[in-house]
Parts: structure tokens; sequence; C-alpha cells
């Protein structure tokens, strides 16, 4: 089982970024940590950040016929980018916004997702955490468990 966790604008930035909303990790200490949780569950997890629309449009392009499965944190493009929304809805496989902190408990501009009409379900407010539930739905989801 393949699963591609896309990563978008400023979380490049984890760590240094507002510590008190997003935590004191790096990018790369999550993925990290990420890729040996896969491992241990049986899924191959690789992970790709861009800053830029197109770029994470292309990805979502490429991964519908090379995973199995998307996990998703768009940053701020969640909450205008129908580019993005629209890339999710083209393909076919399953996808999974997540979001670190609790948007809805945030800004009012934070409260709403363009993205969660399209994928499968949001996770948000458990920091990291949240990338790891978001891998074990898409596995029940994957083996068709239901969901
Ligand atoms: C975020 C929440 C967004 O509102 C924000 O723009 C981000 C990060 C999160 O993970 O909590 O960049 O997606």
């Amino acid at each position: 089982m393949n699963i591609l966790i896309i990563n978008g604008p400023n979380l490049n930035l984890l760590g240094k970024r507002e510590p008190h909303i997003y935590g004191t990790k790096s990018l790369e200490d999550i993925n990290e940590e990420l890729k040996k949780f896969g491992e241990d569950n049986g899924v191959k997890l690789d992970f790709f950040q861009s800053n830029h629309e197109g770029e994470i449009i292309d990805k979502i392009h490429q991964a519908d016929v090379s995973y199995n499965g998307i996990i998703i944190n768009p940053g701020a493009f969640t909450h205008y980018s129908y580019a993005i929304r629209d890339a999710i809805a083209s393909i076919s496989v399953p996808v999974i916004e997540v979001h670190l902190s609790n948007i809805f408990s945030r800004e009012d501009f934070r409260h709403h997702s363009v993205i969660s009409p399209v994928v499968k379900g949001q996770i948000c407010g458990f920091g990291s955490f949240g990338y790891k539930l978001a891998v074990y739905a898409l596995i029940e989801i994957i083996d068709g468990n239901g969901m």
C-alpha cells in the first residue's frame, strides 16, 4: 500500500513557525516519525511539500495513478483554492484532509474549508498525530472495511 502525504504552503517552516500553534517539530522530524509508523503498519509513505498551488495540483494528478490514497494538509489554500479542490474532485483515489491546529477555534477565515466537501474526511486539532490518524483511516478505506 502506497500513500502520498502532501503539505502545502509554509509547512516547510514547521518548528519555527508559530510554535505555540503548530508545535516545535520540524516537517522533517514529523515525516521521519511517520515513515517509521508507516513501515510498522505495512504502508509505504512518500512525502511532498510545496509552497506553489500548481505544483500541488500536478502532484495530485500524478498521484491518482501511482498511490492508493492521499493525505493532504493544504495550509492556507484550504480556505480558498478552488483549483486544488477541483484537482481532488477529478481523481479517484481517496483523499483525507489534515490540519495540525483546530481551524474552528481560530480566526473566522479559517473556519471554512473549500477542500472538505471533496475529501473522505477531515482531521484537525491533534497536531502531527493527525497524520497518523489519517493513515489509519486510509488503511481502513483502502482495505474496504466499510468506510
Ligand atoms: C493549517 C491551518 C491553516 O489555516 C493554515 O493556513 C496553515 C496550517 C494547519 O495545519 O493547522 O498553514 O493547515
